[in-house]
């Protein structure tokens, strides 16, 4: 999807909000109540009470735009990211009042998220199968993606994230002029990502990266991207593309080893 599209539902959507006020605020205040309890015991020592973070470290959620993603914000709870825990006692109804909750409170206003949401973005990146069948699923050794897309996107990824990961996607040192970034192949890479879905990298890049401009390539360029970060760390190329599909990446687990 691209900005400008995204940025027209958008103003739909403040429209439809103010117009169904009464009734939402009605229905989705309990969820709010519940959410700021489930803030306040799980989040608040570090985004703080006031959603203001603290900066560097701990980032601020109030005025955050990411938060505009809502399966963003149930990556992150479920399976923490870098110095955030993850809270996998939190079940979709407590996770949906908590995203709801940071989406509202402060002056925030990304609207409510609703457990079916959240169930079906946490069965998204689970990569769980309708049948759940984890025996047959798909890893990143099975020829994934196809090698004249990871070539396709070679350029963009010189031109827009190497600076902070590396020509060699080794990442690069904090001393870097340009910035800094960790690895996106190789063993530390999959220690990180080992186990989740394709879905859930997929969508952490496309909502964060790059850094400083996230969201300014379609969905198939961060795909491509993917693809690339694949072939570096010697998944082998296969016949089809990398989908640009969640519900299919849903599919496709990161295992740190062959086999
Ligand atoms: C121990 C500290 C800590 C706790 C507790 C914590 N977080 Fe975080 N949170 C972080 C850090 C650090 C990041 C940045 C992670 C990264 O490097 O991407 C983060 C990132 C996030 C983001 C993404 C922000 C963005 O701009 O990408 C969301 C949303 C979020 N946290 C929500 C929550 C919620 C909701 C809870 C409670 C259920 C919570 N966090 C609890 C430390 C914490
Ligand atoms: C200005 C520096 C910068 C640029 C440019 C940048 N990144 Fe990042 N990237 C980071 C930093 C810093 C982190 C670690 C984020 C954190 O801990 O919250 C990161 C994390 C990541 C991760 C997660 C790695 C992990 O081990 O968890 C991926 C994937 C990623 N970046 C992909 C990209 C892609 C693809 C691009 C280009 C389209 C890009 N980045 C451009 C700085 C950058």
């Amino acid at each position: 999807m691209n900005r400008t599209g995204f940025s027209v539902a958008g103003a739909a959507g403040v429209i439809l909000a103010v117009t169904a006020f009464g009734a939402r605020a009605q229905d989705d205040g309990a969820a709010f109540d519940q959410g700021r309890t489930i803030y306040e015991q799980n989040c608040a020592q570090c985004h703080q009470p006031s959603g203001e973070g603290i900066p560097p470290s701990f980032p601020a959620l109030a005025g955050n735009d990411n938060l505009e993603d809502p399966a963003l914000i149930v990556n992150n709870v479920r399976n923490g990211r870098q110095a955030m825990p993850a809270f996998p006692d939190l079940g979709a109804e407590e996770i949906a009042a908590v995203a709801t909750y940071v989406r509202s409170a402060w002056s925030n206003d990304y609207g409510a998220v609703s457990a079916d949401e959240v169930s079906e973005i946490l069965q998204t990146l689970d990569g769980e199968g309708e049948d759940g069948d984890q025996a047959a699923q798909t890893t990143i050794w099975d020829g994934v993606y196809t090698q004249s897309q990871a070539d396709d996107a070679r350029l963009i990824y010189i031109g827009a994230c190497a600076a902070c990961h590396g020509t060699r996607l080794n990442g690069a040192p904090a001393e870097a002029d340009m910035g800094s970034g960790p690895p996106l192949a190789g063993p530390a890479f999959l220690r990180e990502w080992g186990g989740r879905s394709v879905a859930a990298l997929f969508e952490y890049t496309r909502s964060t990266m790059p850094q400083r401009n996230p969201g300014q390539y379609s969905d198939q360029q961060y795909a491509d991207i993917i693809a690339y970060m694949l072939s570096y760390g010697d998944a082998p190329a296969g016949d089809t593309p990398l989908p640009a599909d969640i519900s299919e990446l849903s599919n496709i687990i990161i295992e740190a080893e062959d086999g």
